[in-house]
């Protein structure tokens, strides 16, 4: 059992285990180690690399990023996906050229005020580039300090996260925090999963706290869920043959723009609008489903209504809040073609609902 302090066991592990062959550990530079540090947000190592590597042929200097053009940036992160990086990347680069004529800057309060660039990434940076002495945090590291110490509460709550910040700077030893840094990181990616851990290769496993508890997977802590309410919908789908009604919603609220069927709150509303259409017409379920949006649980109901071609006394303001009751006033209207569908932006309750709508046919077929 090897008892030595924490941050000692952490650079033995990587001194005999640790990555240190992957790009942007040859040469390193700040603007390397930062490239990678982006990339490296939420995308797995074996992703990052060819893009890493492309990336630096094209942009071999924060000047070169600077100067280019923003879409070709943005080219150049196709498929790794969060844009948001990228643009920010970009942004950053021109705010270097301008300010510290195209230099990284090496002093932390530069960096951390550079967009996209938090506490631990800037830590990071200057930790593994430049030797800097600090501590970092992020998911992976998280991961492994949590488990260690059995911290409680999700680390995305402020308190919790402070807690976890004092715990790393404590860690962190006054020598080789390049290395320590650096292991840290390939410890959580590689042997504190998520799932599965590999406990019986890590170099800090006989006092950690949820190895010993047998309670990993309680570790960290998830974002609490937080109550939302559910509310129901009803939908009538209107179908002439091939086609089915469709109107375009207002631009604010769900769906804003997209296209979708008549909405109505409740049964009795979408019965009267269907009477009116036909009195003798039968409302069709088509099978019910749950969309949840951020804020609310839509427990959607569709019914199918059929109305022949010769029926001259449909008329499409029977579907709006003034002559129904239906909860929108459409911005437009328009009679999808199932065999032609026409490219407008469906909501996905629409699409769901149309591919029902052909297994429904497809069985009424047989
Ligand atoms: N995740 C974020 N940064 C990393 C790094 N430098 N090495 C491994 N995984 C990482």
């Amino acid at each position: 059992m090897n008892t030595a302090p924490f941050s000692q066991r952490v650079i033995e592990w990587y001194r005999q285990f640790g990555r240190t062959t992957l790009p942007w550990q040859q040469h390193k530079t700040p603007y390397k180690v930062w490239i990678s540090e982006i990339m490296l947000q939420q995308t797995q190592v074996a992703t990052v690399i060819p893009y890493f590597e492309r990336f630096m042929q094209r942009f071999s200097s924060v000047t070169e990023l600077a100067n280019a053009d923003i879409d070709e940036v943005l080219h150049h992160w196709t498929g790794l996906g969060y844009y948001a990086r990228a643009r920010n990347l970009h942004k950053a680069a021109t705010i270097i050229r301008d300010k510290y004529h195209g230099k990284f800057p090496e002093n932390f309060d530069d960096v951390v005020a550079l967009p996209g660039i938090g506490r631990s990434t800037a830590g990071a940076i200057l930790s593994l580039a430049c030797g800097q002495h600090h501590a970092i945090l992020d998911g992976n590291v998280k991961r492994v300090l949590t488990r260690h110490n059995a911290v409680t509460g999700w680390p995305g709550l402020p308190k919790v996260e402070q807690q976890l910040w004092q715990l790393a700077d404590t860690l962190s030893p006054a020598q080789h925090i390049d290395q320590y840094n650096q292991a840290m990181m390939d410890i959580g990616a590689t042997l504190c999963t998520r799932s599965k851990p590999a406990c019986e290769r890590c170099p800090v496993a006989f006092d950690c706290q949820a190895q010993r508890q047998g309670r990993q997977k309680d570790f960290p802590e998830k974002k609490p869920k937080k109550a939302i309410p559910a509310k129901d919908g009803f939908l009538l789908v209107v179908r002439q043959q091939q086609q089915v009604l469709l109107q375009q919603r207002p631009p604010a609220g769900i769906w804003g723009g997209l296209w979708c069927f008549p909405e109505f709150s409740s049964e009795a509303a979408i019965k009267a609008a269907a009477a009116m259409i036909n009195a003798d017409a039968t409302l069709h379920p088509l099978p019910a489903f749950r969309h949840t949006f951020s804020h609310f649980h839509f427990d959607i109901q569709p019914l199918l209504l059929d109305v022949s071609s010769d029926e001259n006394e449909f008329n499409e303001t029977m579907l709006t809040p003034q002559a129904g009751d239906a909860v929108m006033e459409p911005k437009a209207t328009l009679w999808y073609n199932l065999a032609q569908p026409s490219r407008v932006g469906l909501a996905a309750a629409t699409e769901r609902i149309l591919a029902s709508l052909q297994t429904a046919s497809i069985k009424e077929l047989e």
